[in-house]
């Protein structure tokens, strides 16, 4: 079964075609990814309505691209797989509508994809996936989660971020230091060469009360209180305060994640969404692994962030299942995991 994947959820509108081998296993024959980067940069964050326009420039292109590169037509597809949410809603649309008219024109089978089952499904594309059940951190510029996963499109969601993402807590930090737009990887190239105990950042939700939720705008305010006391440092200084506030986000997603996994009783984790691009958090996720017994499952960087291939994975289990959605599929911009113990 062929699939195609529509994605433009936030900045990225992206299209892919994924398959299945004769093993079983998922192959991705095109993927294919225009990122607006340089749309929102002077901004300092997505301007929804420019994103939702630069989707609409994109869209066709980047869909007749990965056709292109998988060597396909549209008569190839088996059917079509698109995130209906969460998201910026206007540029969740954009792909939305095309995979709809293509579903019509075509009479192809149609599944919507929530883009965290999309995160989480980017790792069934790697050589080395986790097996089931496993437990997820989903750490992206929109979303911060703990997951359990029992099966695919079986997952529950057993925390999350009560504020600030962990890629929002890099970019407004990266934003107050001078760094640029999105800035997660500046302050990963920086603190790489700085000292991160040079600057004593606070760790919230470390409670047991806090069970596995997460924070982080306290964080970013202490950097701004910081900032605003001794202004923004150069050379060595500013890669010590890089290394000292990112040794604070990490800390807390590796604490909770440990303390997940053991209570769980799950011996793989997978780390997905942008964020696990951070080689801090690799490095001490890893190193947590190896003490505590859990092997870390992570995807290649360009799997990390958003894509379209990740959707195709994730609308392919669906689709196999024989799910179907009608043409009145809408998008929608709130879109909660299921939270493990609600109704
Ligand atoms: O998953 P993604 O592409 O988009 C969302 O769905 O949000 O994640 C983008 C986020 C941004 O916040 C970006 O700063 C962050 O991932 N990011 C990083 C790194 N590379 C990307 N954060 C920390 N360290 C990195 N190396
Ligand atoms: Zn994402």
């Amino acid at each position: 079964m062929r699939v195609l994947g529509l994605e433009s959820s936030c900045d990225e509108t992206a299209a892919a075609i994924v398959e299945d081998a004769p093993s079983g296993e998922l192959v991705v024959r095109a993927d294919v990814v225009a990122s607006q980067h340089e749309v929102h940069e002077i901004y300092g964050g997505v301007v929804p309505e420019l994103a939702s326009r630069a989707h609409l420039v994109n869209v066709v292109p980047v869909l007749r691209g990965a056709l292109e590169r998988a060597g396909a037509s549209l008569d190839d597809l088996d059917g079509v797989a698109v995130t209906c949410g969460p998201g910026l809603i206007g540029a969740l649309l954009v792909a939305l509508q095309t995979a709809k008219s293509l579903a019509w024109v075509r009479g192809l089978p149609l599944v919507g994809v929530h883009h965290l089952e999309g995160h989480l499904s980017a790792v069934y594309l790697e050589p080395d996936p986790p097996p089931l059940p496993h437990l997820a951190l989903i750490v992206s510029g929109g979303h911060t989660s703990l997951v359990r996963v029992d099966g695919h499109g079986d997952v529950h969601e057993l925390g999350a971020t009560r504020d600030d993402a962990a890629g929002e807590a890099f970019d407004k930090g990266a934003k107050l230091l001078g760094l640029g737009y999105p800035g997660g990887a500046a302050i990963d190239k920086l603190a790489a060469q700085g000292d991160p105990r040079a600057v004593s950042f606070p760790r919230a939700m470390t409670g047991k009360d806090t069970g596995d939720d997460f924070s982080f705008s306290g964080l970013k305010t202490a950097l701004l209180h910081h900032v605003r006391a001794h202004g923004v440092p150069d050379d060595q200084p500013l890669a010590d305060l890089c290394a000292s506030y990112q040794a604070a986000i990490v800390e807390s997603l590796v604490r909770k994640t440990r303390r997940a996994a053991r209570r769980e009783g799950l011996d793989h984790v997978q780390v997905c969404g942008g964020v696990a691009a951070n080689s801090g958090l690799r490095a001490s996720l890893r190193a947590a692994g190896a003490e505590d017994g859990f092997q870390v499952h992570i995807p290649s960087p360009a799997r990390c962030t958003d894509n379209a291939a990740m959707i195709a994975a994730a609308g392919w289990y669906r689709l196999a299942r024989g799910e179907r959605a009608g043409l009145e599929l809408n998008a929608r911009a709130t879109m909660p995991l299921p939270r493990r113990g609600a109704a």
